[in-house]
Formats: C-alpha cells, structure tokens, sequence
C-alpha cells in the first residue's frame, strides 16, 4: 500500500469532486472509485466491464504502478498529487468514433483554459501543451460487443519530482510551475469529468463538428514542420491543420496527405 502524505497535497475527495459538478451529470455516474494507488484507472474500468458493469463510471487514484500512455509508452504516476483520472462511457453499438480524442482535447483545454491556464495548444491529436512542454495526455482506449465501450484516461501534471522528470523523454511542464495559484485538484477534476460527460453526449449527437472550427486556434502544429516517425521510416513534413474527421493534414512534397490514426509519433523538426 502507498504511503500518501497528506501534508503535501489535499487526498482526493468524493465529495468535493461531486460538489463541482451539476446533479445532472453527478447522477449519469454509476460508479466513482478513488484508490490510493492502483495498476492503471484504465485498467480498474476495463476489470470492472470484466464483471458486467457496463454503465458510466470514473475512477481516480493517487498513484499509478503502470500508468499507460500512447503507442505502448509509460505514464510517470508518482503519488504527488498529480491528476491521473478515466472515464468509462458505453456508446450504442452504431455511434461513429472518429475524431473522439479531438472532442475530449478540446474540452479538457476549455476546462484548464476557464481554471485560468494560460498559452494551452494542442498537439495532434491530444497532448496538452503549454510552449511545447506536455503538460496532461489523454489516452482513449475502446472494446466493441454489443455496445462501443470507451475509457478515456486523462494525466495531469500537477507536480513533477526531478526523479519522474529525468525518465519523461520529451520537454514536460506542471500547474505548479505555470499557475501562481495552483487550481485544486479536486474541483478542477470535478469539472474536468463534467467536461467530459458534455463533451461525450455533444459527440455521440453531432460527432465532431462542433469541435472541428475550435481546432485551429489551439494547433500547436499549425504550419509548422513536423517530423512523422513510423515503423519503418521518418519524414519531415509540415502540419496543415485538422479535416472534417479529426485527422491531420500535412504537406509532403507538394502534397496534401492525412494521418488519422496515432500509431505515428510526432515531433517538431526545430
Ligand atoms: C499520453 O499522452 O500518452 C496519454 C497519457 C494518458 C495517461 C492517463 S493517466 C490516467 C489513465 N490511466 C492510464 O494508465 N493512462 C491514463
């Protein structure tokens, strides 16, 4: 079992997280579980889908012992008070999902943007960046039976120890060293999750074109050239926005191409 400090940061709290949501959106929540430290809170959703509970729920922890990112990779979850958060959402069996970590990005920048964060840009298709430092990731995660089952994981830097810092490969940052006044992170994961549950019901009506025109002021990526990393080769190339799918449009050689899926691994060339 983790040993948490409460001298360092408020636990996470049921309560406070309920009280910053609308009843309306409390109540689609059958389920909101809070773990000093668990494998992953991707992980806790899919064991629970495992026992046939296939409706709405969220899970939060202290701490992650196998933390996943995009593309195979780790997510650092040291119990520092970070934000490591997944939402379980059923969609019916039909319900388009392209360009679903498009919708979520741009509604967690919304929700960090309205805490009084500020320079947020989005890096294709979901990192959450403040001048190129990462500072959250959403992993969607889904499994289709009768119905299209979605975990959306959300990391969020509140607090990065020099020990997590030094094994994250890419440039990272943290509210505490962006904000003055840190947000708390229960309210804030409170209106994060609320976020989320609009978000989703906004999509599964509309899919993504309310998303789509939002998309260019956050582009991390806009006319910039990029580096496209695959298996088998590297390409530099430069980023020209979003489609109407939520896929990235590039420039190759006098072309335009797009990438919609996020196997690729995207760097800046400069
Ligand atoms: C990425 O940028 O690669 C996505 C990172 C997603 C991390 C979160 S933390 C909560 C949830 N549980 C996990 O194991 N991963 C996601």
């Amino acid at each position: 079992m983790t040993v948490l400090d409460p001298t360092l940061f408020a636990p996470l709290s049921k309560s406070i997280i309920r009280d910053a949501m609308s009843a309306d959106c409390y109540q689609q929540l059958d389920d909101v579980l809070i773990f000093d430290s668990v494998t992953s809170t991707n992980d806790q959703l899919w064991q629970r889908l495992e026992q046939g509970l296939n409706s709405p729920a969220v899970c939060l922890s202290e701490h992650q012992t196998a933390g996943r990112g995009r593309r195979g990779d780790q997510w650092q979850s040291p119990p520092a008070g970070n934000l490591y958060l997944s939402l379980f959402w059923p969609f019916p069996a039909n319900t388009l999902q392209n360009g679903l970590s498009i919708a979520i990005g741009i509604g967690l920048i919304n929700t960090l943007k309205a805490h009084g964060i500020k320079d947020l840009q989005l890096k294709w298709p979901n990192d959450i960046l403040v001048n190129r430092h990462k500072l959250a990731g959403i992993l969607v995660e889904s499994r289709y039976g009768n119905q299209q089952n979605i975990v959306i994981g959300v990391g969020l830097n509140f607090k990065l120890p020099t020990a997590t810092r030094d094994k994250i490969q890419q440039p990272t940052t943290s509210l505490q060293q962006l904000c003055t006044d840190v947000p708390c992170r229960n309210q804030l994961a409170g209106h994060l999750i609320q976020n989320m549950i609009e978000t989703l019901t906004l999509f599964q009506a509309r899919g993504l074109q309310d998303f789509v025109p939002l998309w260019s002021q956050y582009d991390a990526l806009h006319d910039t050239a990029i580096q496209l990393f695959s298996d088998d080769a590297t390409i530099t190339v430069k980023a020209q926005g979003i489609d109407e799918n939520g896929a990235l449009r590039y420039e190759h050689q006098n072309q335009i191409h797009t990438l919609s899926h996020s196997h690729v691994s995207i760097r800046f060339a400069s």
